[in-house]
């Protein structure tokens, strides 16, 4: 299986002015004192394949104080063959290039250097909303189903149709047109979540008993009751919508749940615990994707070590290392026994990064 980030370049993204990086294909450790910018790399190198920054900050933030723009680039191996990928974003907006022609913007990054990242904040995959837990299952089905980002595309279009007739108060008889359109869109949307999930449940727990050590379960709840159709949940809902100007069922509304011992482990885990489990969902979803798509995907590990005993940390490595991924890792200080063999370190400082031979 091959997928590597060979180089990559951050031109005035954040900290980093300029900064270069030769990744090895296999374990890459990145450390520096605080603010020196090792999560402002990771968040870069991210970028290139989210089209967003993994910390939610706005694109103003991300460019360098007195810079106008920042501007990405990598190259990629991807089934043995190795291409371009760059991202310049600024006040002129989003402008993606692969293989040197223009075109395409976040699916298009996602599709050519797939990856995922466990940073500290990790643990709100668990803790925080549903909103998260949404993000995490779309992002599993459409690595593995490709047709999913039309259909969900098409989805988000009808419900912003329906909540415009709402907020400008649509008759009953005018909404049950969007109605239509958003259940037929939703039962896509619904109907390739719940194949996915069926598909990724066994791989969760294995994932998620492993590194908790107790049983946990993983229940999707598609967004409407149970019992009746969207269209039919829509149709009785019509009243409560206009009166909240907005759709309220919908796989817009959906949740991953998730339970350990006798409750909602958003309530009953320690913090350390919340953050294996978001853990333990990264990996599995990582693993997913990689058996989908027959390549490897890039691992990014912000600080594995916050938070974790060493017993964690390495239930964690073991079974980072056992996914047979590309690892860039980032700690305060040159540790080399997070991984198996020694990696390639580099070190950052003010933004510069430098390789230690
Ligand atoms: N747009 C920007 N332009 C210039 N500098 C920025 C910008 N945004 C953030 N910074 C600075 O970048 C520096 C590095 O931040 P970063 O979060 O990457 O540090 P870090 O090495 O991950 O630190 P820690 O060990 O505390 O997590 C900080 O001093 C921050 O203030
Ligand atoms: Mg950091």
């Amino acid at each position: 299986m091959s997928l590597a980030l060979h180089s990559f370049k951050a031109t005035d993204f954040r900290c980093l002015a300029a900064a270069e990086l030769e990744p090895d294909s296999r374990f890459n450790l990145i450390y520096g004192n605080n603010a020196s910018g090792k999560t402002s790399l990771l968040e870069a190198i991210a970028y290139l394949g989210r089209g967003r920054s993994f910390r939610g900050a706005a694109t103003q933030s991300l460019v360098r104080h007195s810079a106008r723009e920042f501007l990405l680039f990598g190259r990629i191996e991807q089934k043995d063959r190795v291409f371009g990928l760059g991202v310049k974003n600024g006040p002129g907006g989003l402008l993606v290039s692969a293989e040197g022609a223009h075109g395409g913007g976040a699916a298009e990054l996602a599709r050519r250097l797939p990856l995922q990242i466990i940073d500290p904040e990790i643990h709100s995959l668990v803790a925080g909303g549903p909103e998260e837990r949404r993000r995490y299952l779309d992002w599993v089905v459409f690595h593995v189903e490709p047709t999913y980002v039309e259909d969900w595309r098409r989805f988000r279009r009808a419900l912003k149709q329906r909540n415009a007739a709402l907020k400008a108060g649509a008759t009953r008889d005018e909404l049950h047109s969007w109605d239509q359109e958003l259940s037929c869109q939703g039962d896509r949307v619904h109907l390739a979540r719940e194949r996915v999930f069926e598909v990724a449940l066994p791989t969760l727990t294995v994932f998620a008993e492993g590194l908790l050590q107790s049983p946990v379960g993983f229940e999707y709840r598609r967004g409407w009751a149970e019992g009746v159709t969207l269209a039919e949940a829509l149709a009785t809902g019509r009243a409560r919508d206009q009166q909240f100007g907005s759709t309220q069922s919908g796989p817009h509304r959906a949740d991953l749940r998730l339970s350990y011992e006798k409750g909602l482990a958003r309530r009953l885990v320690s913090r350390g615990q919340q953050k294996l489990l978001s853990c333990a969902m990264v990996l599995a979803a990582t693993a997913i994707a990689q058996s989908k798509l027959q390549q490897r995907l890039l691992l990014l590990l912000d600080d594995p070590a916050a938070e974790l005993d060493s017993g964690s940390l390495g239930r964690l490595m073991e079974r980072v290392v056992a996914l047979d991924c590309q690892v860039i890792a980032t700690a305060l200080e040159p540790q080399s026994r997070l991984f198996p063999q020694p990696p390639l370190m580099f070190h950052v400082e003010q933004g510069v990064l430098s390789k230690v031979c």
